[in-house]
């Protein structure tokens, strides 16, 4: 895997002006922040040597090299997923592409469905850790050490002091604001009644098909990580309705520029 990374980052790395310090994944129907990048260079996917394709609608499959406030990042405009058919390496191999043009920091986003009572659509909510229902994990097999530790420690996945900069930001442009734990597992289906129910016994605030394995290979290769959620419908007893992938685009691209506004001061305050 390790030639694979370096022959994409080689090809990536002589497009770039200057060192990227942080990476940033859009998830569905968030990939407008990329608007408020300062865009040098935008390299589509299918041009990266070893790197998937975006299948999904709201996944444009870009990347996009320029400057948000004083930092030069690379963000993801479109992500790969477990159920597009890709393994969990496939999944998160642009993490460790990332990681070796040289990021520091991970920002995450995502469209999530909100088992916490409390929760309204459209709301923001912060990751500040999650249970992984995957079936399996980007780390399964053997450990290349030159990648990370074989048996990586989770206790602080998610840094404490971005979530607590986040709500700083937060409080002071009057955006409501809350944290939670996300359930990440493979979907493609949307949960049954029965399964919010079971996964907000589990602990869980918001559910998702994505982050979970981004956020456990950026830990295992030393990455800080922030991630935050749009809480695009909602599995709470009661209140379940028909939901359409399209809902959930719509509902991200209407919040997306209250998180746009958090990711922003939040590279910005790195
Ligand atoms: N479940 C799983 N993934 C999702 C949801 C959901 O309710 N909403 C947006 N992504």
């Amino acid at each position: 895997m390790l030639e694979q990374i370096r022959q994409a980052s080689s090809y990536l790395q002589h497009k770039f002006s200057a060192p990227v310090q942080t990476g940033i994944i859009l998830g569905s129907g968030l990939g407008n922040l990329v608007s408020e990048i300062d865009v040098e260079v935008t390299i589509p996917y299918e041009e990266i040597p070893n790197f998937p394709l975006s299948t999904v609608a709201g996944h444009k499959g870009q990347l996009i090299y320029g400057t948000l406030g004083n930092q030069k990042v690379l963000a993801m405009q479109g992500r790969f997923h477990y159920y597009e058919g890709y393994d969990l390496k496939q999944v998160t191999f642009p993490v460790r592409v990332m990681k070796e043009l040289g990021i520091k920091n991970l920002i995450i986003s995502n469209a999530a469905g909100g088992m916490n009572e409390n929760f309204e659509i459209g709301e923001l909510m912060v990751i500040r850790d999650h249970i992984n229902l995957f079936p399996e994990s980007p780390l399964h097999g053997q450990n290349n050490p030159a990648l990370g530790v074989r048996f990586p420690d989770m206790s602080a996945a998610y840094h404490q002091s971005w979530i607590e900069k986040a709500f700083e930001i937060a409080n002071a442009n009057n955006i409501k604001l809350s944290k939670g734990v996300y359930v990440g597992l493979s979907g493609p289906c949307l949960e049954t009644p029965a399964e919010y129910k079971m996964l907000k016994i589990l602990g869980g605030d918001a559910v998702g098909m994505s982050t979970v394995p981004e956020v456990i290979v950026a830990v295992h290769a030393g990455l800080k990580v922030f991630a935050i959620s749009i809480i695009t419908d909602l599995g709470v007893e009661g209140r379940i309705v028909k939901v359409t992938h399209e809902d959930v685009v719509r509902v991200a691209a209407a919040q997306e520029p209250k998180m746009t506004l958090i990711i922003k001061e939040l590279v910005n305050s790195i």
